[in-house]
């Protein structure tokens, strides 16, 4: 969806880039647009144009990353791949140039599921998992209470499948490869926190976005808590909408379309890892995960596998835009 692609609007886009600069707003710092197309490289690109330098996947049921995490902590029912049945991008019908990372689950009963330095299991629905962990992750810059924001946008789609549950969410960013949700405040769910910037569950006419926190130290994930905010979008859901975290040291804010519907401030986030750090634990970088799972606690277990057969699931990702919101 880039705007600033031919000469004519180039002019235009940097004159905007300029007045936003003088005007100090909004300064770029990463961004991904998923133009469709590896440009020959099938080396760190695939499936139609993930690079690879930037995304990463998480594969199979749960079962590589942690002994009590097959279903990944909640008992979801697909196996996550890299197939580009699963995972893809792909060119908008009227903009070849124009791509969206589609995360499409399948409906294959009693397929084995290939788990990484673990043994595989069975699964009946298949999706995927896209993550930035130790590629990009992000934070508000400066010192706790003397910072400036960083604004994540996302501008997705979600489908209207019962057993659905796409969402694009953060946790702390660690180098550890096959430990779920670890981190500098400790390692398991939820110490080190969890940011949801948009999660969508079955029919819903809604969207919600969360934050997850708390914790005792070595407790279980039943001492996590939460923040909750919905974005209702009636009977449009399933229409692109643009989903955005302004977070500061001192909040974090959520838009659906660039209007506010939550807010959380300073003081309502803590952990039992740093029980004295206001500021713990989102005051350290997240990377970004994009998957969608088939059941779960969440969206339950009322699976519609006909619709899920027949392609419908589908959640498509547009893009994603990272901006430091300068004064
Ligand atoms: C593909 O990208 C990698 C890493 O950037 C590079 O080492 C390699 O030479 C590239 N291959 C081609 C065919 O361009
Ligand atoms: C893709 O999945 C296969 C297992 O099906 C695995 O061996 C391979 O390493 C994966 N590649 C990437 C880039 O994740
Ligand atoms: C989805 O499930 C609900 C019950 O939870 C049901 O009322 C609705 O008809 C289902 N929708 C479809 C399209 O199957
Ligand atoms: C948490 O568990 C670890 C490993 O079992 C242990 O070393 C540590 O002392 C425990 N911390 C607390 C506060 O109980
Ligand atoms: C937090 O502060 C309280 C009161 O000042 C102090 O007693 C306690 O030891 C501190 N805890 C930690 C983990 O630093």
């Amino acid at each position: 969806m880039s705007r600033c692609r031919l000469p004519p609007h180039a002019v235009v886009c940097i004159a905007l880039t300029i007045l936003r600069l003088t005007s100090g707003k909004m300064v770029p710092r990463w961004s991904e647009e998923f133009r469709p197309g590896c440009k020959g490289n099938t080396t760190t690109c695939i499936n139609g144009g993930i690079d690879l330098t930037r995304f990463g996947f998480e594969l199979g049921d749960g079962t590589s990353y942690g002994p009590n995490l097959i279903g990944w902590g909640n008992w979801q029912r697909q196996c996550h791949t890299n197939h580009s049945s699963n995972v893809r991008v792909e060119a908008f019908p009227d903009k070849p140039t124009d791509g969206m990372l589609v995360i499409q689950a399948g409906y294959s009963p009693g397929q084995a599921c290939y788990n990484e330095n673990a043994p595989p299991s069975v699964t009946d629905f298949t999706s995927a998992r896209v993550i930035t962990r130790n590629k990009a992750a992000f934070r508000w810059k400066g010192t706790p209470g003397k910072s400036t924001p960083v604004r994540i946008d996302v501008r997705v789609q979600v489908p209207l499948v019962n057993g659905t549950w796409p969402a694009a969410w953060m946790l702390p960013d660690t180098n550890k490869e096959w430990c779920l949700a670890c981190g500098p405040y400790g390692d398991g769910w939820c110490l080190g926190g969890e940011i949801d910037i948009m999660e969508h569950i079955n029919t819903n006419d809604y969207t919600i976005s969360n934050l997850q926190y708390g914790g005792l130290a070595n407790a279980s994930w039943l001492e996590c808590k939460e923040k909750i905010g919905k974005f209702r979008a009636k009977h449009r859901a399933s229409d692109w909408n643009v989903i955005s975290l302004i977070w500061d040291s001192t909040y974090m804010q959520f838009l659906a379309n660039g209007k506010q519907y939550h807010k959380v401030t300073l003081g309502t986030w803590n952990t039992g890892a740093a029980p004295n750090n206001t500021y713990a634990p989102f005051d350290v970088p997240f990377y970004l995960i994009f998957d969608m799972a088939i059941g779960g606690l969440y969206p339950g277990y009322n699976i519609d596998s006909a619709a899920i057969a027949a392609g419908a699931a589908r959640y498509n990702i547009d893009y994603i835009r990272v901006w430091d919101l300068v004064p």
